[in-house]
């Protein structure tokens, strides 16, 4: 190659310094160093501007009062008796040309179940729906505080997006503001930036970790990122368990995943502590930043979506953030087990034996069967070190709780009936709903390995999801109240939902946050 054409060639490539570097690994060309495309600031006001975009969320048919003038008024009951609009959750009507408005939408949030999800999720709708809405966007209806707080959370979720790697046609979207308008919006306005706004920012760094590609996000740069997303936010500490360090610890298991890949794993341990001494939540994730399924390798179609594989890990992580910036009065610690599953040639085959950090030896008849191994040896760290009052565990684990609950449910399993509970009401409270499964006690014996303790998988079927959670919950100390939630079916939305653009969801954020500011 002629020297001045590979100078130039170097020359108009990004290399980002952590790249340039001789050990390095791959092109050496990051995708890009732009940011995501604006959103539109959030805002409260106690009265609506007389133009622009205005959602009107109702509850039935009859206009909320003091919302519009009176000849809009008038013209809204006419729409609203003509296109004969009940104000049911989930209906929208979109008209123009009434008054100063450029378009006035008629949201439906319903009378009946939990009027703050509705509200909620009829903003995000609206997020969505006025995505490229030229004007500024208001959103009305005789919100209190909770409410507008809940639209400004749910409006934050719903605008979410990821095109930082766009370079051609990308149509940057309109950034007026939106403004949440309550007679309360002072509090409104306190609410949300001490409390909703951190929930918003941990669901996107969520998202923005399952979305990125494998080659930008694996174990080292999950690290970076959540370790940037924390700044120096107060209360927080950060350690980070290298391979060495792993192996020194004899953590066979985790270890073993990431060997056939040229990304070293990493153990990811973040703990908040808002609420002195008391003993923590502890909340460990799957964090396998590709799945390709090792040796045992999966067919190609749709593998591209294992690049998700780290959702579980993300989740958790997102939700300590949201935690940790909103001061909670709680003990948490958020764990990321991180690894990548590459059938190198240093790779495990199906067959090896290892052996964890509790001394139990694993039989591994399935190399693709790698999230229990990860969380085997993070929990049982986790236990020894940080004595947690309760362990929840969350993975993208199968494929069979696909099966069973697709994307309406997370499944939960759990030998702790309280905590069961907890984690269903919270998951019922925030729309991140969860079904429980069965953890029967012969699904153990099915797992007996003729060579080992355990074999990471039963060949030739059975309740997949339930020997996976059988799997885990081995390791994990009978006195600690445990729960494992599959995430494998939520954690990724082939559809937009009204708070979720289709892509990551971010499924758990929510659930886990509140689920900590009420467990004790
Ligand atoms: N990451 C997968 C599970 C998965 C499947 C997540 C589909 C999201 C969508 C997991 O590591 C896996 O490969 N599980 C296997 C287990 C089997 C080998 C016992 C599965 O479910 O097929
Ligand atoms: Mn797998
Ligand atoms: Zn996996």
């Amino acid at each position: 190659m002629h020297r001045s054409f590979l100078t130039l060639a170097l020359a108009s490539a990004t290399i980002t310094p952590a790249f340039a570097q001789a050990d390095m690994i791959g092109s050496g060309i990051s995708p890009s160093a732009a940011a995501h495309s604006q959103t539109r600031p959030i805002n409260f006001a106690t009265t609506a501007p007389t133009s622009g975009a205005l959602v009107i969320l109702m509850r039935n048919a009859a206009l909320p009062v003091n919302i519009v003038d009176a000849a809009t008024t008038q013209a809204l009951n006419a729409a609203i008796a003509s296109a004969k609009f009940e104000g049911k959750e989930g209906s929208s009507l979109s008209l123009r040309g009434i008054g100063g408005y450029a378009r006035i939408v008629l949201s439906g949030v319903g009378a009946e179940g939990d009027r703050i999800t509705h509200i909620r999720n009829a903003s995000g709708k609206a997020a969505q729906d006025l995505r490229d809405e030229a004007q500024q966007v208001t959103i009305t209806g005789g919100l209190n505080q909770d409410e507008a707080a809940a639209a400004a959370l749910g409006y934050a979720m719903g605008q979410y997006r990821f095109d930082r790697y766009k370079t051609v046609d990308r149509k940057a979207p309109p950034t007026n503001a939106v403004t949440i308008i309550s007679s309360d919006a002072g509090s409104a306005e306190a609410l949300w930036m001490s409390r909703h706004a951190a929930l918003a920012e941990g669901v996107a760094l969520s998202r923005d970790l399952a979305t990125e590609p494998a080659n930008v996000i694996y174990p080292e740069t999950f690290v970076e990122r959540v370790r940037a997303a924390f700044g120096n936010t107060a209360n927080v500490k950060i350690e980070v368990l290298d391979e060495p360090m792993m192996r020194k610890l004899a953590m066979g298991s985790l270890v073993g995943v990431g060997q056939g890949s040229r990304r070293p794993s990493r153990l990811m341990i973040v703990e908040y502590r808002g609420a002195g001494d008391g003993p923590p939540l502890a909340m460990v994730g799957k964090g396998i930043t590709f799945d390709t399924g090792g040796i045992s390798l999966k067919p190609g179609a749709g593998m591209w979506e294992m690049k998700a594989d780290m959702s579980g890990a993300a989740n958790i992580m997102g939700a300590l953030l949201s935690l940790a910036k909103s001061k909670a009065p709680v003990n948490v610690i958020g764990v990321a087990a991180l690894s990548e599953n590459m059938p190198g040639s240093n790779a495990q085959r199906p067959g090896d034996v290892v052996r964890t950090m509790s001394g139990k030896t694993i039989e591994i008849l399935n190399t693709d069967a790698e999230g229990r191994l990860v969380l085997a040896d993070a929990n049982e760290y986790i236990v020894a070190n940080k004595k947690p009052g309760a362990l929840i565990n969350m993975a993208t684990l199968t494929g069979s709780i696909v099966a069973a609950l697709n994307d309406e449910y997370a499944g939960l399993f759990s030998r702790d009936d309280r905590l069961a509970a907890a984690i269903a009401a919270a998951g019922t409270a925030t729309g991140e709903e969860v079904w429980r499964m069965p953890l029967h006690k012969n699904y153990l014996d099915d797992m007996k390995s003729d060579i080992a303790d355990i074999k990471n998988v039963v060949e030739g079927g059975g309740p997949g999801a339930g020997l996976g959670a059988t799997f885990v919950g081995f390791f994990v100390d009978k006195n600690v109240p445990w729960a494992h939630l599959d995430i494998a079916g939520v954690n990724w939305a082939d559809k937009s939902g009204p708070v979720t653009p289709k892509g990551a969801s971010g499924w758990g954020v929510q659930l886990l946050d509140t689920l900590a500011r009420n467990w004790r």
